[in-house]
């Protein structure tokens, strides 16, 4: 059997080189922005949080593994890491998450919403937590490898490193978990890539806005 990577098999890099130049620049932007990095950071851990709330609500009925335990365990201090950021950055507590202290909270909690829900209707129920986990680990590795890179350009002293490396096991268990249908995988991550250019839209305009020469 030929090895092949998440990467080749769901095509997610191919299809994500058109927003490469967008995310970053708006990442060096917004590392820059103190206040505004602040809310970021505390969406990126609203969405950890989701993420770990929604393995723990996925396995309620089932037997749960240590394995598991150790994915639900991470994604709570991947949250707890961003959020522990977030308020470094603000200088001050951002408790819970509202519109005040979120950006995007709406459109980031929908992204995830529907990402789920998109996935579930395609693979089921009980195949669910492998689809939707392996699927959002595409993003994240993508996403935060592109975001470390900034930082390091940056003045912000914040590594995404052993985070990183975390989302690289997760994303390597669960394509695993998942099997070879990668008819599948393609078409999920083109549902996932669709949903997050969408957030990805709505962030850019919390940016101050150039004015066009
Ligand atoms: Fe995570
Ligand atoms: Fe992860």
């Amino acid at each position: 059997m030929t090895i092949v990577s998440p990467w080749e098999a769901s095509g997610m890099k191919e299809n994500n080189a058109a927003y490469i130049g967008r995310v970053e620049s708006f990442l060096s932007e917004v590392v820059e922005d103190k206040p505004r990095h602040a809310l970021f950071l505390n969406m990126l851990a609203m969405l950890e949080h989701l993420g770990s709330r929604k393995i723990m609500v996925s396995q309620m009925n089932r037997v749960m593994t240590q394995e598991t335990l150790q994915h639900l365990a991470e994604e709570a201090r991947h949250a707890y890491f961003f959020k522990r950021n977030a308020e470094r950055v603000a200088g001050h507590a951002l408790d819970g998450w509202d519109d005040d202290n979120t950006m995007c909270r709406i459109p980031a909690a929908m992204y995830f919403g529907r990402l789920d829900a998109g996935i579930t209707k395609v693979v089921g129920e009980d195949a669910a937590y492998g689809w939707v986990s392996l699927i959002i680990e595409l993003r994240a590795c993508w996403l935060y490898e592109m975001y470390q890179g900034v930082l390091e350009q940056s003045s912000d002293i914040m590594s995404l490193k052993s985070l990183l490396a975390e989302e690289d096991r997760h994303l390597a268990e669960m394509f695993e978990m998942c099997g070879g249908d990668y008819d599948t995988l393609k078409k999920l991550s083109a549902l996932e890539t669709e949903l997050f250019v969408k957030l990805w839209g709505r962030l850019e305009q919390e940016l101050p806005q150039q004015i066009a020469a």
